[in-house]
């Protein structure tokens, strides 16, 4: 017995089910688990039993013993039972390949029922096909599918391997509040009501950021957390409004330190968890040439199809939309596609509605036809020199088709950015095996809210500027960076930090330029600024969402695979029903009333 089975050993089981193979021929085990599948021969009754190690076929027979049998007749499946037997192999034509312990079985001596079940709202094997509100309505009958066995055992392994490593680097793993404070500049938070405080309200953290940096002021060096987060905003497939971030922040530490630092965990992560070698370092774009070339800040690499700028082969031109985007200080950028004819007419209508919904005023096309002329709308307005120029360009050749988007620099390379993504997968472009890292570094410090007609951080108002473009905060502050960094995986951002500002005249600048009012900086978080003023070293940190990271890993399509309870798309927990009502003493007691919603 191996120790990994040693440990299972109870008082209710010898053995898990799983592992028992001809090498236990002839040995006595007791097992335990659910019934998963019982077939009634008459004679025989066949059961296969699991637990969570795989499954194995009991046979009760009456000839080997008669009581077993009279008991199994009782059995349906999801009854959980104890069973003591006999290994036996089987017999050449009644050997499984498709389960570990398919070369053997188990004769039945005993049997003991020691829970029913009710017929479960479905059945383990077709677990895609049915709808997943159910699935997570019955989640603790979802949760026993091998699939979410596999998942979040690999999650769970992949924490353990987090913990593992950056102990080994010197974090200390130290908790902070979940009952915290609201912090600024984020996504909206959940608020808690303090009785013992009258209207006032504890806000759930959307991450430790700030307790983070204040235990570096407090001189523990390096410290981590598998930290819960909560965020209340839309839910896509990649996010839930409580998720799990692998936090961490470091002393005295460059950029590079903790880019260093993560990538030897993601090495570890691939080495122990995929048993697979991961090649470093991870490449490294600026945040700058992530738009500009891929119209993405978070671009996937796993395929090329680059957006071009081609605003030079139209400086001159009388194109009317080329002409006032180019005076307008905008740029005429674009994708080229190889071959042309893998699109229909419908695809490229449908490519035209997402340039629109994604903030393009338009989008213009030319194709190459097989004499090497340009067809387009635009087709008799470009001159010769133009045309010159764009084929050398692109180098253009026949069956090729430019999607052109002439707009401000951020609108072209965002929609182009989108379409370029959509065209990854419409025209399968992307290697699905492939796991595809990259650091985006060098983002602005901030970027300018129309809506609200201020400067917002990019990152959050804790990130350091950086020091060559530190002197336009004054007059341009959008022409300042920040010492940022994300880590992307395959399109998807897994993480992103920031070394931190640790000079109390800056951040207070800082909030001044996002026009957060001092006053209530101080009422939100004088706390920080405060503890700023008694010594704070250089420092900066990251983190990775947990959860993301592992879908990813894990080639899953949703994060709720990898959350054992998650929410709904509109935040509902199917199998509690929560969030709910509470009573009216509850509320009371709170100082609470409620106004009655009406949609
Ligand atoms: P940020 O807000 O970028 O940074 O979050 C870090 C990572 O957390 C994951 N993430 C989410 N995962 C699931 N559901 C969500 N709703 C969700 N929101 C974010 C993403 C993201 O990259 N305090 C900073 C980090 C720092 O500067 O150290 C922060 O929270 O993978």
């Amino acid at each position: 017995m191996t120790d990994f089975e040693n440990i299972f050993k109870t008082g209710f089981r010898t053995n898990l089910c799983g592992v028992i193979n001809k090498d236990y021929s002839e040995k006595e085990v007791v097992l335990c688990g659910w019934v998963s599948k019982r077939r009634d021969h008459g004679k025989l009754i066949f059961t296969d039993l699991r637990d969570f190690s795989g499954i194995i076929q009991i046979v009760f027979n009456p000839l080997f013993n008669e009581e077993s049998y009279e008991i199994a007749k009782e059995l349906r499946n999801e009854y959980v039972i104890q069973v003591k037997g006999i290994v036996k192999k089987r017999t050449q034509d009644t050997i499984n390949k498709d389960i570990n312990t398919g070369e053997v079985e188990i004769f039945a001596k005993e049997l003991k029922i020691l829970n029913k079940a009710k017929t479960p709202p479905f059945m383990l094997d077709n677990r895609e096909q049915i709808d997943e509100l159910t699935r997570l309505k019955y989640r603790y009958i979802d949760l026993r599918t091998s699939e979410m066995q596999k998942n979040l055992r690999f999650k769970s392994e992949i924490m353990h391997i987090t913990r593992n490593y950056l102990s080994s680097h010197g974090f200390v793993e130290i908790e902070t509040p979940i009952l915290a404070k609201s912090t600024p500049e984020g996504a909206r938070d959940f608020l808690v009501p303090s009785r013992l405080n009258p209207n006032k309200f504890y806000a759930l953290p959307q991450s430790p950021q700030l307790f983070k940096q204040i235990l570096m002021f407090s001189g523990f060096d390096r410290i981590y957390q598998l930290a819960r987060c909560f965020r209340d905003e839309d839910l896509r497939a990649d996010r839930q409004p409580e998720f799990t971030q692998i936090d961490l922040e470091m002393t005295f530490v460059k950029q590079e330190d903790v880019m260093l630092l993560i990538e030897g965990l993601i090495k570890d992560i691939f080495n122990k968890a995929l048993n697979t070698e991961i090649k470093l370092p991870i490449e490294k774009i600026t945040w700058f040439d992530a738009i500009s070339n891929y119209g993405s800040d978070k671009p996937d690499l796993r395929f090329d199809l680059k957006v071009n700028d081609i605003s030079e082969v139209f400086k001159d031109s009388e194109i009317k939309i080329f002409k006032e985007t180019l005076i307008n200080g905008g740029v005429i950028k674009c994708i080229k596609i190889d071959n042309a004819h893998l699109l229909s007419r419908k695809d490229l209508d449908d490519i035209f509605i997402m340039a629109k919904d994604n903030g393009a005023g338009g989008l213009l096309w030319i194709k190459i036809d097989e004499n090497l002329q340009m067809q387009s709308p635009i087709a008799k307005f470009l001159t010769e020199n133009e045309k010159e120029k764009l084929v050398k360009n692109l180098n253009l050749q026949a069956n090729n088709l430019v999607l052109i988007i002439s707009d401000k620099f951020i609108n072209a390379c965002n929609a182009l950015g989108i379409i370029r993504n959509h065209l990854g997968e419409k025209l399968n472009l992307i290697n699905k095996d492939e796991y595809k890292f990259l650091w985006v570094y060098d983002f602005p410090l901030f970027e300018f809210d129309e809506k609200e007609n201020r400067y917002k951080s990019v990152h959050h108002p804790f990130t350091m500027p950086d020091s060559k473009t530190i002197s336009y905060l004054d007059s341009d502050p959008l022409k300042v960076n920040s010492i940022s960094y994300d880590i992307v995986l395959n399109g998807t951002e897994i993480g992103g930090g920031s070394i931190r500002i640790n000079d109390l005249k800056l951040q207070t600048k800082i909030f001044k330029i996002l026009k957060i009012d001092l006053e209530k900086a101080k009422d939100n978080f004088g706390f920080f600024l405060n503890a700023m003023e008694y010594g704070t070293p250089p420092h900066g940190g990251i983190a990775l969402g947990l959860d993301r990271l592992v879908m990813l890993l894990g080639k899953l399509k949703s994060i709720r695979e990898v959350i054992a309870f998650p929410k709904t798309q509109s935040a509902i927990d199917m199998m509690t029903q929560s969030p709910a009502n509470v009573s009216e003493e509850q509320l009371k007691e709170l100082y609470i009333k409620t106004i009655k919603y009406e949609e």
